[in-house]
């Protein structure tokens, strides 16, 4: 019964195709460029999101990283991509749909970083209007929900270019960069999408 569909995948779920980035699940492989990445980032990047753990960006904490999200994936509770840049397939940042809730729901919560060298291309831009109708169309979700602290202009922007509309404030909502932060709730439902029926 459609209303309270779930998805499987065999393995990983299918590479997603932007205009000028490429989604894909992370692998083995990705750890340097995605350490690298993330450490040359850090300054960028830590103001918004969770504490780092202190042995984040070790080998054994990535392998840690990619068993989470494969089991996350195979019980149907978050999937996770890295962006490439298609140009020259440089690793470029990620995001998640995560926190899939079913039932009645069929919602989940959108998450993305972008390393700092990338930033402000339009790369985010792409890859969540890429992500959202694999959302709606693959994973069979209604809403995507996505949450920011009111002084990241850079997400409140890139949320409302990507057409999610503002619905809430919520207090103490996230412990983001080690304090209980108040955010700004915003979301997509699937009816927001011209092309997706049902
Ligand atoms: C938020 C983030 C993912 C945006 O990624 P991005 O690839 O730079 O986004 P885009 O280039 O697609 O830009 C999206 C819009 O935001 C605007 N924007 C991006 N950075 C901005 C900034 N620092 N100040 C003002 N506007 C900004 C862009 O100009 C664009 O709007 P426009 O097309 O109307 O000009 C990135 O800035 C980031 O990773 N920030 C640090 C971590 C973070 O905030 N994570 C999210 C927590 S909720």
């Amino acid at each position: 019964m459609a209303f309270f569909r779930t998805v499987a995948f065999s393995d990983t779920p299918p590479a997603i195709e932007g205009t000028g980035v490429a989604l894909r699940a992370p692998l083995a492989a990705d750890f340097s460029e995605w350490t690298t990445l993330r450490e040359t980032s850090s300054a960028f990047l830590r103001p918004w999101e969770p504490t780092w753990p202190l042995d984040d960006l070790s080998r054994g904490a990535f392998r840690r990283r990619l068993r989470r999200y494969a089991e996350d994936q195979r019980t149907d509770q978050a999937y996770t991509f890295f962006v490439f840049r298609r140009t020259d397939g440089r690793l470029v940042g990620g995001l998640s749909l995560a926190n899939v809730r079913r039932g009645v729901a069929q919602a989940a919560s959108l998450g993305y970083w972008m390393g700092a060298a990338f930033a402000r291309q339009g790369c985010m831009s792409d890859a969540v209007g890429s992500i959202v109708p694999f959302a709606f169309a693959t994973l069979g979700l209604r809403r995507v929900e996505a949450a920011c602290i009111p002084t990241n202009v850079a997400s409140v922007r890139l949320l409302e270019k990507c057409g999610f509309e503002r619905e809430g404030y919520a207090r103490r909502y996230l412990c983001i960069n080690g304090a209980w932060q108040d955010h700004l709730l915003y979301a997509r439902v699937r009816e927001d999408s011209d092309d997706i029926s049902g």
